[in-house]
């Protein structure tokens, strides 16, 4: 724009210029506003390249991080690739064994802590562990990633199970937030909560996780802007489906759950549950590496401008953009094809 700009204003400082010699002015104005737009264009370029090499380039010395649920899947994955870049790492795993077994996998630096995000005293000692080992440094990051999945009929899932839903995928999320804050505030860090696809759409029988997902949604838009003050970057990690452990333990939740239903169950429901059963399946099969999920987190954590939320995998980005466009009847048709959900019964009305 200046380079456009400069030559212009040159020609009207001058007197006014006649045929032969206006043409060679006017052509040489203009060469002129294309070598200064050119290295206009070329600083930007550089200065882009400079910006984009310091996006991750934030010093890993004592810079510390907590995961939680880091025993399997994308929290095991993310410890061990923050582990291998230098951070120090607190992974929070439920069992000796599983601690014994991330131990052998990772580098002398990571820390193990026992951390169940509904129990409040491992949350509690975890943090005072912590916190005696980072000292003035305080946490760069906090990764809430711990997570079950409870699938079922909204009205025939038991509510201990809703609550148990609930309590480890928001309420152990925010008590662990709660707990570890004043170390997050210290050191200047970021908290990455891990939601879903399902926190942006409600698949059936998937009513508890997808509440429980809607929910750290909301909870992460308000602590968002609750924490600018302090320049602390909350940002929303939305995985799609992802090759993990999850879904054989889901499954094999579902199973147990199916039998502690209520006779009527198979009636009702029996047609859908199979239909979602092979939905899973398929899922499951064609779920994305955990390693684009660690890509997220780790861009979460580093970057110098890091994203609200991160949309990871091509059914999350179209949903993010389209779904709530689409109007609830073209919804439910979508969401009836991708699951070969039953069509009798669709347009029964009492
Ligand atoms: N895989 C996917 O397709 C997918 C897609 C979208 C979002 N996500 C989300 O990603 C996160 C990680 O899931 P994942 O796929 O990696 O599954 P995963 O391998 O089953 O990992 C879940 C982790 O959460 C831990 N956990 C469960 N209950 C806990 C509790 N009460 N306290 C502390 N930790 C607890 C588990 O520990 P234990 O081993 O001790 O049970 C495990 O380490 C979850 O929040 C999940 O909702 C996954």
């Amino acid at each position: 724009m200046d380079g456009c700009r400069f030559p212009v204003a040159v020609a009207f400082a001058r007197p006014p210029l006649r045929g032969g010699a206006r043409q060679f002015f006017l052509r040489r104005s203009a060469k002129v506003a294309i070598t200064h737009s050119g290295m206009v264009l070329t600083s930007a370029v550089l200065v882009g390249l400079l910006l984009l090499m310091r996006s991750n380039s934030r010093p890993k010395d004592s810079l510390y991080v907590v995961i939680t649920g880091a025993s399997s899947g994308i929290g095991q994955a993310c410890a061990l690739a923050l582990d291998r870049r230098g951070f120090g790492v607190f992974a929070g795993v439920r069992t000796d064994a599983d601690a014994q077994r991330l131990c052998s996998i990772a580098s002398s630096r990571l820390q193990v802590v026992r951390l169940d995000v509904t129990e409040p005293d491992t949350i509690h000692s975890a943090a005072e562990s912590i916190r005696c080992a980072v000292g003035e440094a305080g946490l760069a990051g906090l990764v809430n990633n711990a997570g079950i999945v409870v699938t079922g009929p909204v009205e025939l899932v038991p509510l201990e199970l809703w609550r148990r839903q609930l309590e480890v995928n928001v309420i152990g999320q925010v008590a662990v937030i709660q707990a570890l804050i004043g170390l997050v505030r210290q050191g200047r860090g970021r908290i990455v909560n891990v939601s879903s696809i399902s926190g942006i759409l409600a698949a059936p029988l998937m009513g508890p996780y997808a509440a429980s997902k809607h929910a750290l949604e909301a909870i992460s838009d308000s602590l968002r802007v609750e924490l600018r003050p302090w320049g602390i970057e909350v940002c929303v990690v939305e995985p799609g489906n992802v090759k993990t452990p999850i879904w054989e333990k889901s499954r094999a939740a579902a199973e147990e759950l199916a039998k502690r239903m209520p006779p009527e169950t198979e009636a009702l429901y029996g047609r859908q549950i199979a239909a979602m059963r092979k939905a899973t399946a398929r899922m499951a099969q064609s779920g994305m590496p955990v390693q684009r999920v660690v890509e997220a987190v780790l861009h979460a954590l580093t970057a110098r401008r890091p994203k609200a939320r991160y949309r990871v995998g091509t059914q999350t980005r179209l949903a993010a953009i389209f779904w709530r466009l689409l109007g609830e009847s073209l919804q439910d048709w979508i969401m009836c094809r991708e699951l070969r959900w039953p069509r009798e019964g669709l347009r029964q009305r009492p």
